[in-house]
């Protein structure tokens, strides 16, 4: 019988095994434990190793021990009675109470330790406020004047500290949570505080960015994407992103895409040159250059967008954007070529490595 067990429950490990193996989500492979990025995952990463070898320990001596009295003592069938009774081992009770006392006073001193190496300040941190929002993600680089939403544009080799918060106070307000995978994590992004955290990415790639706080139907799809490039792109990118006003378009496909923009659009979403917009809506200056739509969701291609114009809540559940099914397939193509049409030249992202 138990032998059956045994094998039963190794079967149900083999099967765990096998569907936790590093999951595929668009082309980046998810591992909290990739420490080629960034010290910050190093540590967490080495941290996790000496509470998982605790938790190794714990378990073969726990049940290595219930196994082996539940095989020695198991009832044979020539038993008569009761067997004798033993009560009380001061000597055992002492080591099962310091040794687990031990083990954790560890594992704090451990992790006392990370977060005092991971809390230090980093003189020249570049700063960008991280905003959660309903379900995307809005950066605004403070010493820049630079505003971009989710997407964010870093350089290699600079410690950047995101100063984390959430929403504008409006009772639609709820806790969202911030976390690069691959490079750092996690903070919360509560309303009307601002938690601070600091990484020093260390490899030039497209990073994938997930709110990991519970925050309504569309938590799951509320991701953006963090692209790592070197300095002197980092620069250009954001000079040229300070000065960027939007130009008159010549095309009559984009001039119609602009009119419709400043009807349909514009109330909602700022456009730097065209139209202010308000900041609980993602910001759409330079589109052209972000890789996904819908906030990490989907390929920024024609075909996604024009889809998502047309009814994003029925894309993703709980998104504030009304549907916009009034419009002709004309008009929605034309929304969307105008959005596509802003970018700043010289930059493909989708080139970078996923991580
Ligand atoms: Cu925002 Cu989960």
């Amino acid at each position: 019988m138990w032998l059956r067990s045994v094998a039963l429950i190794l079967l149900l490990m083999l099967g765990l095994a096998w569907a936790a193996e590093p999951g595929q989500a668009g082309g980046h492979t998810l591992n909290i434990l990739d420490g080629e990025a960034s010290a910050f995952n190093r540590e967490v990463r080495g941290l996790l190793a000496w509470v998982m070898g605790f938790a190794a320990l714990v378990f073969v001596v726990v049940m290595g021990a219930l196994t082996y009295v539940t095989i020695k003592f198991r009832r044979t069938g020539k038993e008569s009675g009761e067997p004798p009774q033993t009560h009380g081992n001061d000597r055992l009770e002492v080591l099962w109470t310091i040794i687990p006392t031990v083990i954790v006073l560890t594992i704090f001193g451990l992790t006392a330790r990370s977060m005092f190496r991971l809390e230090q300040p980093q003189p020249g941190a570049m700063v960008v406020e991280v905003r959660g929002w309903q379900f995307w993600w809005d950066f605004h680089y403070k010493e820049h004047g630079v505003r971009d939403s989710n997407q964010l544009i870093l350089p290699v080799g600079r410690p950047v500290t995101f100063e984390v918060t959430g929403g504008d106070g409006s009772n639609y307000d709820v806790i969202h949570s911030f976390r690069i995978a691959s490079l750092v994590g996690t903070r919360d992004a509560i309303p009307g505080v601002v938690t601070r955290i600091t990484v020093t990415p260390e490899k030039e790639g497209n990073y994938y960015g997930q709110c990991v706080e519970l925050c309504g139907a569309s938590h799951a799809n509320m991701r953006f994407r963090v692209m790592v490039v070197s300095q002197e792109e980092f620069d250009r990118w954001i000079a040229e992103a300070k000065a960027y006003q939007a130009s008159a378009p010549t095309d009559p496909t984009l001039q119609r895409g602009e009119e419709l923009f400043k009807q349909q659009c514009a109330a909602c979403h700022g456009l730097k040159g065209v139209a202010q917009g308000l900041p609980n809506n993602p910001d759409l200056t330079f589109f052209g250059n972000r890789t996904t739509v819908g906030a990490g969701m989907w390929p920024n291609t024609p075909e996604y967008l024009e889809a998502w114009i047309k009814n994003s809540p029925g894309m993703k559940p709980g998104v504030k954007m009304p549907a916009f099914l009034h419009l002709s397939d004309q008009d929605v193509k034309a929304i969307a070529a105008y959005l596509l049409s802003h970018r700043i030249e010289g930059f493909d992202f989708d080139k970078l490595e996923k991580f």
